[in-house]
């Protein structure tokens, strides 16, 4: 697949916020059973191989892959300090957990797992999240294997259909829509802001 083309304006955002550490987090927005929406940041993990979705690392017991499975459809809301620019991207989500049978999906999650720092490893062999605190021995760092993930570790995949771009930094400010079409093509336009 060829890059879309926000992936431009988006790599310049990342380029010129390097010196900000934040900028390697972003919102993801999720939608509960019952409609109302689940918010919470995540850190960027790049795009999956040549194509134009996003990777996010997730724990297969938090409530956002209960979200996904029954709603996979979100929006990452992105903000670049220095730039002063926001990038919302939405689209379908999907979740590769160590039932997924897809080999190149499952390779994937390998490959992330291995990238991890052992601190972030460890923390996918923490109790389960948002159980009631127990004893804090439970959290002792145990060995684990680089190379094969532990079950409960999860990568998600965002495949954007629209992005919006807003810039602050022009008066008036800039904003352009982007759509990804049915013969996959995509249509940008310059709107208001
Ligand atoms: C700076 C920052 C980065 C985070 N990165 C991640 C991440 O990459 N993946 C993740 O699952 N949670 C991450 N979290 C924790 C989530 O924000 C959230 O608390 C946790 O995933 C539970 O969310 P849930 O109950 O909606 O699933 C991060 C939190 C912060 C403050």
């Amino acid at each position: 697949m060829s890059l879309a083309p926000w992936r431009s304006p988006l790599s310049h955002a990342l380029e010129r916020n390097r010196s900000s550490p934040e900028s390697c987090y972003f919102q993801l927005a999720t939608i509960r059973p019952d409609g109302t929406p689940a918010n919470r940041t995540v850190v960027f993990r790049g795009f999956l191989d040549e194509t134009n979705q996003l990777k996010i690392v997730t724990d297969a017991r938090s409530q956002k892959v209960k979200q996904i499975s029954a709603l996979p459809h979100g929006e990452v809301c992105w903000y670049f300090p220095i730039t002063r620019e926001q990038f919302r991207l939405q689209g379908p989500l999907t979740l590769v957990d160590s039932y997924t049978p897809n080999r190149a999906l499952q390779q994937a999650r390998c490959r992330e797992w291995q990238q991890l720092s052992d601190s972030t490893r460890r923390q996918f062999s923490w109790p389960d999240p948002a159980a009631p605190c127990g004893d804090r021995d439970d959290f002792s760092p145990p060995v684990l294997d680089t190379t094969q993930p532990l079950p409960q570790f999860c990568l998600i995949l965002l495949n954007p259909i629209t992005v919006d771009w807003l810039e602050l930094r022009s008066e008036p400010h800039n904003r352009w829509f982007y759509q990804l079409n049915g013969d996959r093509t995509w249509s940008q336009q310059a709107i208001n802001p």
